[in-house]
């Protein structure tokens, strides 16, 4: 059994409520870093621990804090990214909804370090029993004199508010969800200047994942250097995945930084195997922004090394033959799965959450998900599939946010590993809804 920093007491009894979660350790965190470290001996031990953003581009945290602008008489804000809606990506819920003062402890530690006085849980407008959960959870927290003024007699003052968004994935990148809780539309904003210097109100932000958040609080508790012994190289410490898909045990898990993938899919411990011993065709280790690795890319990299849960190990190969840990949000496909499907499914998707700021992005997801819907629903050409690779390569690095590239990758390293099967698409039309769904004579609909 690997080391829990997180969810250790996950499944304890009413670990959600004050006396239950102090009486196993809580808050300590923040009676140490308020009573004996300065912010800056704070960020230092972020900086050891070698924590990397858990929301997806893997950035290290303590490099990120350090950049934060501190011009004297203008307020700092952190806010805390739980907007969650990454397909595929379900570990920011499950923490929340069990371990509601952690994410608080660790905004109250993280707020200090950062020298702000006034934060903001950004939260996925889907999630709204969650908003429950946390606005009870930070009444506790004010009633004890977590939250407030004068925090624990140190003259520190935080107050922390939940705002839910709107339902739109967009607002999930970091500047769009500044412009949202501005109350503006969720458009992302043009960098520079980056939201460390120039964020919410035209003040110095810092932006992070709730896990991210939450990783913040043993890091404190034990110091820096104890979380990096855990993982390898520059993948220290644990980390949460969702895994879902053809596996038999679906769920939330946290494992040490490290694991090797095949590992996690066949073990007892974590996926289980696959579902009625069927053979494992593909999976997509990081949320469906990142590009799926076929069967034989899972246990080794191109280079012949053993795959292993990091963010350098799953990304080896590059975009040839890696993909990237992202957020965590672990897919698994058995032989029966159709990639063309899954891939227009992650088309339609992005097509709907483009925000439309950008031509490449606003038109060319639309144009991917009409492309792959034909090809679905047997009316494919052999000409598409180039077609479709072309479009990808023309949104990828032409955007001001990165959902062009979340859109684009998935169906470049699709059409780059399973082009036989798109292939089979249009030679045999409609033999794959047949095979998998029954479905002969589903009309094609406009899209
Ligand atoms: C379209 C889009 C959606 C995103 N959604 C999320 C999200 O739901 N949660 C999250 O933490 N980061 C999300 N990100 C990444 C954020 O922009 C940002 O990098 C992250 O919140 C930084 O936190 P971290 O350094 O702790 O990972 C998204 C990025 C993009 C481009």
């Amino acid at each position: 059994m690997g080391r829990k920093l997180l969810l250790e007491h996950a499944h304890v009894e009413g670990i959600n409520t004050y006396e239950v979660y102090r009486k196993h350790g809580g808050y300590r965190s923040v009676e140490k870093a308020l009573k004996s470290m300065t912010p800056d001996e704070v960020v230092e031990e972020v900086k050891k621990s070698g924590l990397r953003g858990r929301g997806g581009a893997g950035f290290p945290t303590g490099m990120k804090w350090s950049f934060l602008a501190k011009p004297e008489g203008v307020p700092r804000y952190l806010l805390c990214n739980a907007d969650e809606s990454e397909p595929g990506t379900f570990k920011d819920r499950y923490l929340m909804e069990k371990i509601p003062h952690l994410l608080i402890e660790g905004m109250i530690t993280s707020s200090y370090a950062l020298g702000a006085n006034t934060s903001y849980i950004y939260i996925r407008g889907e999630y709204s029993w969650i908003v429950f959960i946390l606005e009870k959870a930070i009444q506790e927290a004010y009633d004890k004199g977590w939250l407030g003024k004068n925090i624990l007699g140190t003259g520190y003052n935080l107050d922390l508010y939940v705002n839910p968004g709107a339902g739109a994935y967009i607002c999930g990148e970091e500047t769009a969800l500044i412009e949202s809780l501005e109350g503006k539309r969720g458009n992302p904003r043009i960098k520079p200047p980056f939201p460390a210097v120039k964020g919410l109100w035209q003040a110095p932000t810092v932006v992070n994942n709730v896990e991210t958040i939450a990783a913040v609080v043993p890091i404190v508790n034990d110091g820096g250097d104890e979380y990096a012994k855990i993982g390898i190289g520059k993948s220290t410490g644990t980390k949460l995945i969702s895994a879902s898909g053809n596996i038999n045990k679906p769920g939330v898990y946290e494992i040490e930084l490290g694991v090797p993938v095949e590992e996690f899919i066949y073990s007892d411990e974590w996926c289980g195997g696959i579902k009625r011993g069927k053979r494992i065709k593909a999976c997509v280790p990081g949320g469906s922004s990142v590009p799926i690795l076929p069967h034989y890319l899972i246990n080794k990299t191109a280079a012949g090394e053993s795959r292993l849960m990091t963010y350098e190990s799953l990304a080896d190969g590059g975009f040839a033959s890696g993909s990237m840990l992202g957020s965590g949000g672990f897919i698994v496909y058995d032989e029966d799965q159709c990639i063309v499907r899954n891939t227009m499914n992650f088309a339609r998707f992005y097509h709907h959450e483009s925000c439309g700021q950008c031509s490449p992005c606003r038109e060319g997801t639309g144009w991917m998900e009409k492309v792959l819907h034909r090809m679905e629903y047997g009316q494919g050409k052999m000409s598409d599939i180039d077609l479709l690779a072309e479009v990808a390569k023309k949104i990828e690095g032409n955007t001001i946010c990165p959902l062009g590239d979340a859109a684009a990758w998935p169906v470049s390293a699709a059409i780059r590993h399973f082009r036989e099967e798109f292939e089979w698409h249009v030679n045999e039309p409609k033999a794959c809804l047949e095979r998998n769904y029954g479905l002969v004579s589903e009309p094609v609909a406009a899209v």
